[in-house]
């Protein structure tokens, strides 16, 4: 090797080991960080409380976006920006891989409303996936607490909840519609 090829090299292994940032999510020390969570969001993320999402099986993107949110305020709630305080953005990642990975089970709707909220499914599915399982940034609904997803539509509409597409798309759904499509999506497998 010349001293100028050394040189390369040794400069590019440097810039291999320093960009950690890239570092791949470890889905392992998220699972050992998990269990604080599961007293309220369920074992392995199957929350059976409305008060509590599922987080099983949910986009990773999304996931670490939420996180990230509830840490730095951006989304408000007192109990998620205690659980955040202290996480890296790593820990953030390592987490959101980790439930991510696990199998949700789906809470079921009220099958009458449900009927009744598939048409307006149709307005959602775009953004949040064909089977609403999400994509990427858009978080999976099928399956989800229908009186979590309900309130969450009413924060969006409401404002108290940012994000500019679900402000747009609450804001055109009635209460009615909001509970329809809420059981339908909590109905989904
Ligand atoms: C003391 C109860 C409690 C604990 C413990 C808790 N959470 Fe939460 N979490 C909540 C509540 C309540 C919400 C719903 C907030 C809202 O309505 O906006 C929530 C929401 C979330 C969301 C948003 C999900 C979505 O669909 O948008 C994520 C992600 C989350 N929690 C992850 C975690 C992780 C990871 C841990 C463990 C490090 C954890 N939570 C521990 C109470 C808790
Ligand atoms: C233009 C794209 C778009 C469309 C169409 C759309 N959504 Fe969303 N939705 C999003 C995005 C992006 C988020 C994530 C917001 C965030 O990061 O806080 C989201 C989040 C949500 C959440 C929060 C879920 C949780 O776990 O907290 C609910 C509930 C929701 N959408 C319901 C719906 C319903 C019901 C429809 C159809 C009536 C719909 N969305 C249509 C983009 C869309």
């Amino acid at each position: 090797m010349t001293l100028s090829t050394k040189l390369l090299s040794s400069v590019f292994l440097g810039w291999l080991f320093s960009s950690t940032a890239f570092a791949a999510p470890d889905i392992n020390a998220g699972k050992e960080s998990a269990g604080m969570c599961f007293s309220c969001h369920g074992a392995e993320g199957n929350s059976t409380n409305s008060n509590f999402p599922t987080l099983a099986g949910q986009k990773p993107g999304y996931l670490a976006n939420q996180l990230r949110a509830f840490r730095d305020g951006a989304r408000d709630n007192a109990m998620m920006k205690n659980m955040t305080s202290s996480l890296s953005d790593d820990d953030i990642n390592n987490l959101a891989a980790y439930f991510a990975s696990l199998k949700s089970n789906s809470a079921g709707g009220n099958a009458a409303l449900a009927e009744q909220g598939k048409s307006k499914a149709s307005m959602c599915f775009g953004c949040h996936g064909s089977e609403a399982k999400g994509m990427g940034v858009t978080p999976q609904l099928a399956g989800q607490h229908p009186a979590y997803l309900q309130r969450q539509l009413h924060a969006f509409k409401d404002g108290t909840r940012k994000n500019g597409s679900m402000r747009g798309i609450a804001g055109m759904l009635s209460d009615e519609d909001i509970k329809a499509v809420s059981e339908y999506m909590g109905s989904l497998k």
